[in-house]
């Protein structure tokens, strides 16, 4: 890839709600743009393209957006009138599903993209130079995509994300994900391993796997066969250097007996699952469609607790689908007690049109989903800090990922995920150290590097010297 000098760059500004495939995907948005010359900026004045790249998955998705593409509009106007330009963009999920909204109530809007076309953004911009309305494209064949996406790749620092399966076949009742996605998609084994090492040579050392079903992977191996994300990761905990994997979001009907083996037999591996289990009452799985029951999730988690007993369980609740009951609710507490998450993120039940829960009878009345909201995020809060607090006093292989808050401190990342504070010299930043955990904060640990135990806390102040 050739760097365009300073005179011939174009300033790009990327903005990025909602999921973590949402970040890997404007990363890559930038990869696809950066042979033009756009190089990404960290505000939009004055830049030459801006980028919305839009979550669909809960409530308010348009409303934030027709509110920033107000704001952009007066930049935009106001970069035309000193005779410059701005090409303004919509890509994501809300894209997807309001393509033709965005362009009638936001004329200025130059290019509407959904997820699966972010490769063919050099034309798109071509194009929109061209055009007088906006240029829209939401098709969704995914494979094309990747087929098209360039090798070359920005550097995404020590940790990084890596999509391998895109897409869901699976139509939760609650769900926009099958609509804005599309079909299930899983990337060939080969091109995984490709990405991954290119990854590391630019200093990854932490590689978490996307998808939306990840463990639903069933990419095309050497020969033909299909391997399943076990296998997969398998493969990758070989390549020199990495140190760490993870893979998220995971669904519990599709956790295989070789991805279970694979967290006791591979160590790169993170003793840390984000499985969501949405609710605790039957009766509501089943309106969700989610195709397993309490009762076998609790298996589940037993066969991953056998095979890696040091396991954090973190997961997503919905409260107050349509037909949830008091005693439905009183279920996914129950579970809730009986689980101990390490983590875990819990919404309000939102209709999302179209979707078949968004016109079910029997909505549950909005203050009664704040009601439970409040209650299940007591319980869930009080866990995190429960595990937070196990923590203390234990030695744990930390990797280092950047600088910290403070002068002298680094920023590191714990096996369970959590962020943690130590003091350490910058320079040994992309290792894993021994920390001892000392103690423990709502959202992160902090501590000391294990090695410097045994040296006193600050060094005795220097003899005065002789007059
Ligand atoms: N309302 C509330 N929460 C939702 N989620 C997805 N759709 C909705 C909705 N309509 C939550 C689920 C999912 C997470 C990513 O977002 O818990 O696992
Ligand atoms: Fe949405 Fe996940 Fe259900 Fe797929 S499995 S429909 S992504 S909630």
């Amino acid at each position: 890839m050739t760097v365009p000098d300073a005179a011939t760059r174009k300033r790009l500004f990327l903005r990025t709600w909602g999921c973590q495939m949402n970040v890997y995907d404007s990363t890559r948005m930038a990869d696809v743009l950066a042979p033009l010359g756009y190089a990404p900026v960290e505000a939009p004045e004055g830049a030459d393209m801006v980028i919305l790249n839009t979550c669909h998955i809960r409530e308010k998705a348009s409303e934030k957006l027709f509110s920033e593409l107000g704001r952009l509009r007066e930049m935009k106007r106001e970069r035309e009138a000193a005779g410059g330009g701005m090409v303004l963009a919509v890509a994501g999920c809300v894209a997807q599903a309001e393509g033709a909204e965005i362009t009638r109530r936001a004329p200025w809007v130059d290019i509407v993209l959904g997820p699966q076309t972010y490769h063919r953004l050099p034309e798109m911009v071509a194009r929109a130079s061209r055009a007088a309305g906006a240029v829209i494209e939401t098709e969704m064949p995914v494979e094309q995509k990747f087929d098209h996406l360039p090798e070359q790749a920005a550097s995404q620092g020590i940790t990084a994300f890596l999509t391998v399966q895109e897409g869901c076949d699976n139509f939760c009742s609650f769900c926009v994900v099958p609509y804005t996605r599309g079909a299930e998609y899983s990337r060939p084994a080969a091109a995984v391993v490709a990405e991954a090492r290119r990854l590391v040579a630019g200093g990854a050392r932490e590689i978490t796997l996307l998808g939306q079903n990840v463990n639903a992977y069933h990419g095309e191996g050497p020969g033909g066969r299909a391997w399943g994300l076990g296998r997969l990761i398998r493969e990758l905990a070989e390549i020199p250097g990495l140190l760490r994997l993870r893979y998220t979001t995971s669904h519990p009907r599709d956790m295989d007996d070789d991805l279970v083996a694979a967290h006791r037999d591979i160590p790169a591996l993170m003793p840390y699952l984000h499985l969501p289990v949405q609710s605790g009452s039957d009766r509501v799985l089943a309106a969700m469609n989610r195709g397993h029951t309490a009762a076998e999730f609790l298996a589940v988690v037993e066969r991953l607790r056998e095979a890696q007993p040091d396991l954090a369980l973190s997961s997503d609740f919905i409260a107050g689908h349509p037909g949830e009951t008091a005693e439905d609710f009183a279920q996914t507490m129950a579970l809730v007690e009986r689980v101990g998450f390490a983590l875990a993120y819990s919404f309000k039940y939102s209709p999302r049109p179209g979707t078949p829960a968004a016109g079910a009878p029997f909505q549950v009345p909005e203050a009664e989903k704040d009601a439970r909201l409040q209650a299940l995020q007591t319980l869930l809060r009080a866990q995190q800090d429960e595990f937070n607090r196990s923590r203390v006093g234990l030695v744990a292989p930390v990797l280092l990922t950047g600088p910290g808050r403070h002068p002298g401190q680094v920023a590191g990342r714990s096996p369970w995920l959590q962020p943690v504070h130590l003091a350490a010299p910058l320079d040994m930043v992309g290792r894993e150290v021994p920390v001892r955990i000392l103690a423990a904060h709502p959202n992160s640990l902090s501590g000391l590097l294990a090695a410097a135990e045994g040296a006193p806390a600050s060094l005795p102040a220097e003899e005065p010297a002789p007059a």
